[in-house]
């Protein structure tokens, strides 16, 4: 266990989620989230519908007022929040304004009122502009980079909820975040995949094989995996970053000797 964030009541009662509410509400509100994604195009690399609809069910357990979301690639997930966010300012972040992807995402996105695409490095950004209320979805910087971010964030003591793409199992980032915070949710927990990965039908032939429905049935690991982490008072997220930043150099260096030998 770490020491608390300084400035944040340590006794504050830690934000937990529901599982077993999150699991009921996705079995009653399957065929909504089906209507809902019925013209969302999948993009190669985009979280799942699935996932989204996770991040959806989670988010209602809790009174945000805005979204963020770091790396907003062709707009896919941009599109989804679009959606089920309706009644909410999201403000998307992305970094590559050159590629054809932004075009993309600009095209997709201009029939909602509610998305404020913005172009930056959300290292840098999203620290600078959120507020108390945000909540975010990190899908680039990935890595540790997006880790980083992602601790930064929780230290800010703004986020009441937070949520990072692609730390499925066998990621360092998985391991890391089992290790150090294990009241961290996942997307590919068995009971919700059971249910909701029928959302994912235009996206299954993107998925490993080792993470389809079929490969991983009654176990972890369906999908891309999105973690879902509600802010704990109790956790030193400044100290988390730090060690994120050991473990990239760590893996950095490894991958540098292996080169070399
Ligand atoms: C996997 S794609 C995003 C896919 C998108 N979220 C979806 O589901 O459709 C990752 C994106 O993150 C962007 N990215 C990487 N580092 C970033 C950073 N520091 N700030 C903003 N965007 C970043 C990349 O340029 C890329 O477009």
């Amino acid at each position: 266990m770490f020491g608390p964030e300084p400035g944040r009541d340590p006794g504050e009662n830690p934000m937990q989620l529901d599982h077993y509410r999150l699991v009921r509400e996705a079995e009653d509100r399957n065929q909504e989230f089906r209507e809902l994604f019925k013209d969302v195009e999948y993009e190669s690399e985009g979280v799942l519908y699935s996932e989204m609809a996770f991040m959806s069910l989670a988010v209602s357990q809790f009174e945000p007022l805005r979204i963020l979301e770091a790396g907003r690639g062709r707009g896919q997930s941009t599109e989804l929040l679009a959606k089920l966010f309706a009644d909410m300012p999201v403000l998307s972040v992305e970094c590559d304004q050159d590629s054809e992807n932004e075009a993309v995402a600009r095209r997709r996105l201009a029939g909602y009122s509610n998305i404020d695409c913005r172009i930056g490095d959300a290292q840098v950004l999203l620290p600078e502009t959120s507020k108390a209320g945000d909540i975010v979805l990190i899908d680039g910087p990935s890595g540790w980079p997006g880790m980083k971010l992602l601790f930064k964030l929780l230290a800010s003591r703004k986020f009441d909820l937070a949520f990072i793409h692609d730390v499925n199992i066998g990621t360092p980032y998985r391991a890391f975040l089992e290790k150090h915070l294990p009241s961290t949710n996942f997307s590919d927990d068995p009971e919700f995949a059971e249910i909701c990965h029928g959302l994912d039908e235009k996206a299954k032939d993107h998925l490993p094989s080792a993470n389809t429905y079929e490969a991983t049935q009654g176990k972890f690991g369906y999908g891309l995996s999105l973690a879902c982490l509600p802010y704990d008072a109790r956790i030193n997220y400044n100290s988390l970053g730090r060690k994120a930043g050991m473990a990239s150099l760590k893996g950095s260096l490894t991958r540098g000797f292996g080169k070399r030998s």
